[in-house]
């Protein structure tokens, strides 16, 4: 059961549900408050998580909206996501203020994701005129052969907080181009950015039931969304346990996941490497949002010839970082999302502590009122067989691993169940070549921080990083749509 609900404070009235073109209230207590998590006594926000009935009820709109959608052209849709993307770009400030304030990134990490939301429904506004297959030659002179897509139905996205724009935007604008509709379910942490996207689409011209967002807080209402026999694919990010037992579940009834998972990034500095690049790239890497990304560079691993030069260049850097709160212009880095997020980064610093690696700084972070704020922190001598070195931290903590040569460096990459991003610093092209060729990672920069990508670029990782093919670039269509392949007779 649910009903309309009225505006009340400027953000505090994002936390709703938004089904069938509207925000939502569901009947009942809040069960979900959300604190400012950089000033935790003030509540951004608070709503009544969606049951299961109201999960079944959202499915049931979707589907019932979803054949309007998909007998509209796909140049057509595209023209909703170009739209859509001008919006967000004529909201660039609102949308930047907005995630800063309920992640917690900086403003400046904020703008940057609002752009990449922008490019990526701007690029796949495009694929709507290139949505299709191809024609082929036929074995036979009467047949004429070829292929076409066709959208799946109701899709469900399920996204992380720590990139609450940017990642629902990249994983609802290929589903929506391609003739889907869409269950977004953001983290709770964060839903209030993903009501304001689908606000957005709405605006954009989007029929009302084809992006809906429902909030739980996992649980009952999360396996009913993945139960729903309308639901026909899941692309979710989020860790790699998580992931893992989505995935398990859907493969009951054969239905497909894009699962973008965890990452321990190192970035490799080999002796002929430039210093300043890399330690540009190993700083805004380890640090930047918080260290809270799952292409955050939480290694380095370092050849002996420079190690010492390398980490006095990356203590001094690192040392002008200013913590405080994402909504201020010159804050570097901003707190842990949520108190969760804060004790799981401190049990780590425990860990390195007891594993004998050497703490060579923590910021100080007095002053700072009651938010939760994590000490941006590198430990040094790490062995890569410590879990410090191997465990995914999600906060801002580097690791220091020092290594002979090239080869030890590769090696000690690979030497963790992860997958996802690595970087290498060096001049010397063979060098390049090996680690491109050796390093099993889904993303490889040379000369670049382990962060981000290109969103008209494949992004995803290999090993426990992920899971079915990858999300962003023209490939992410295959995943939202079914090939059908057509073989017409025309001869006697
Ligand atoms: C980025 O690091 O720029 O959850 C993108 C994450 C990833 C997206 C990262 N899925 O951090």
């Amino acid at each position: 059961m649910a009903s309309a609900v009225a505006a009340s404070t400027p953000i505090g009235n994002l936390y709703t549900h938004f089904i069938g073109g509207k925000r939502v209230a569901a009947d009942g207590e809040p069960d979900l408050v959300r604190p400012n998590p950089a000033r935790t006594d003030q509540v951004l926000g608070e709503l009544r998580s969606a049951d299961e009935a109201l999960v079944r009820e959202t499915v049931g709109t979707a589907a019932a909206a979803w054949p309007t959608w998909r007998n509209t052209g796909a140049p057509a849709r595209g023209s909703v996501l170009l739209e859509a993307a001008r919006l967000m770009d004529a909201h660039r400030a609102e949308l930047a203020h907005l995630i800063a304030l309920e992640e917690g990134k900086p403003l400046k990490d904020a703008r940057a994701e609002v752009q990449r939301s922008i490019n990526i429904t701007e690029f796949m506004a495009g694929e709507g005129r290139r949505f299709g297959g191809y024609t082929s030659g036929s074995e036979s002179a009467t047949k004429f052969a070829f292929t076409t897509r066709q959208p799946l139905g109701v899709v469900a996205a399920i996204t992380p907080w720590n990139f609450p724009l940017a990642i629902p935007a990249w994983k609802v604008a290929p589903a929506l181009v391609a003739g889907n509709a869409v269950i977004l379910k953001p983290a709770s942490a964060t839903p209030g950015t993903a009501v304001r996207l689908a606000e957005i689409y709405r605006e954009a011209g989007l029929p009302d039931g084809i992006l809906n967002v429902l909030v739980a807080r996992g649980g009952q209402a999360g396996q009913t969304l993945l139960d729903a026999p309308e639901v026909l694919a899941v692309s979710i990010t989020g860790s790699t346990s998580t992931g893992r037992t989505v995935a398990a579940r859907l493969a009951a009834r054969g239905v497909p996941v894009q699962a973008e998972l965890g990452g321990k990034n190192a970035a490799i500095v080999l002796a002929d490497a430039d210093l300043d690049l890399a330690t540009a790239g190993i700083v805004d890497g380890a640090f930047g949002s918080t260290g809270q990304r799952c292409t955050a560079t939480s290694r380095v691993i370092a050849v002996d010839a420079i190690a010492d030069a390398l980490l006095e260049r990356v203590l001094e850097r690192t040392r002008a970082l200013r913590v405080g709160a994402g909504t201020l212009d010159d804050t570097d880095v901003g707190p842990a999302v949520s108190a969760d997020q804060q004790e799981q980064v401190e049990r780590y610093l425990d860990i390195g502590q007891t594993e004998g690696a050497e703490r060579v700084y923590g910021a100080d972070l007095q002053g700072l009122g009651g938010g939760y704020w994590v000490p941006p922190t590198i430990f040094d001598r790490v062995d890569p067989a410590m879990r410090i070195a191997r465990e995914e931290i999600f906060g801002p903590v580097l690791s220091l691993i020092r290594v002979p040569d090239a080869d030890a460096a590769f090696e000690a990459a690979n030497a963790v169940e992860f997958g996802l991003a690595a970087s290498v610093y060096t001049r010397d092209l063979p060098s390049v070549f090996r680690f491109v060729d050796r390093v099993d990672v889904g993303i490889a920069h040379v000369n670049q921080p382990t962060l981000g990508g290109e969103v008209h670029l494949p992004f995803g990782g290999v090993k426990a990083s992920g899971i079915g093919p990858h999300e962003q670039g023209r490939e992410a269509i295959d995943f939202f749509t079914k090939v059908k392949t057509v073989y017409i007779n025309h001869g006697p």
